[in-house]
């Protein structure tokens, strides 16, 4: 494939899985272990916010030691090919210190903090150094207590509308380890034109979870990666 294709990744936590990142619905995943609900839902900040404070504080302290992989090196590599946009539902900033230059961050970062009262109010929007736990009464720049820039479970998509257009528009789409459990971010599958070449790397079976026209490259992000490329190079 000689030509410059503009290629759109769609990624969850199963890229950043072999990187030490737990994911949240596999065996160990951190929803078998914590309640979603109380952890990271809005619901949950209201109601304690110091155990969503200190879920997150130990989410920030695991990704500072974290270092991404060869999945997310690949795929910023790739640029030097192709036009590639990265979709991830992670929040963690993996692919950006791998070098990938355009990613959206469908669910919030955590390198970054915000208000508590308008989550995306942009003057609140800051880094925030992952090794320093955020407590109550930080306050944000609005005066509010400061929280996570993440979107909770009750809260919206920012980017999502973005999202679904870049899809729709990409030459090639690829999916890497996300269960496609999650609304609205699982239905960007749906998304993409029926007549490119759409591939799935993830480990599990995907039966029945999946419009037509996915190859499933059923391994581990690491060296389902690599299958991916000679898929590519076939086209
Ligand atoms: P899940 O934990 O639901 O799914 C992880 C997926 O990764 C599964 O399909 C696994 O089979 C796959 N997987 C596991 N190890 C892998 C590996 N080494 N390589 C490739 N794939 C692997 O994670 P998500 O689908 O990302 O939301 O979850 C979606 C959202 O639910 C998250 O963004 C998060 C969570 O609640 C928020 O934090 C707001």
């Amino acid at each position: 494939m000689r030509v410059r294709q503009n290629i759109v990744v769609f990624t969850g936590a199963g890229i950043s899985a072999e990187s030490g990142i737990s994911t949240f619905r596999d065996k160990d995943g951190l929803w078998e272990n914590y309640d979603a609900m109380r952890l990271a839902s809005i619901d949950g900040f209201r109601e304690d916010p110091e155990a969503v404070l200190e879920f997150y504080n130990e989410r920030r302290w695991q990704l500072f030691d974290a270092k991404p992989n060869h999945a997310h090196y690949a795929l910023s590599e790739l640029e030097k090919q192709h036009d590639v946009t990265i979709i991830t539902q992670n929040v963690d900033d993996l692919h950006e210190r791998a070098g990938s230059s355009k990613v959206i961050h469908l669910h919030g970062e955590l390198t970054k903090v915000t208000s508590s009262r308008d989550r995306e109010d942009d003057r609140c929007i800051k880094y925030y150094p992952l090794n320093l736990p955020i407590y109550i009464g930080h306050k944000a720049d609005d005066g509010s207590q400061l929280r996570p820039y993440i979107v909770w479970f009750g809260e919206e998509l920012r980017y999502i509308e973005e999202a679904r257009q870049l899809v729709e528009s990409a030459d090639i789409f690829v999916v890497i380890g996300t269960s496609l459990v999650v609304y609205p971010a699982a239905g960007l599958v749906g998304y993409a034109r029926h007549d490119i070449p759409k591939f799935i790397v993830d480990p599990s079976d995907m039966e029945g979870k999946l419009p037509e026209g996915y190859l499933h490259i059923k391994a581990k992000a690491v060296e389902g990666i690599d299958i991916l490329l000679e898929e590519l190079k076939k086209l």
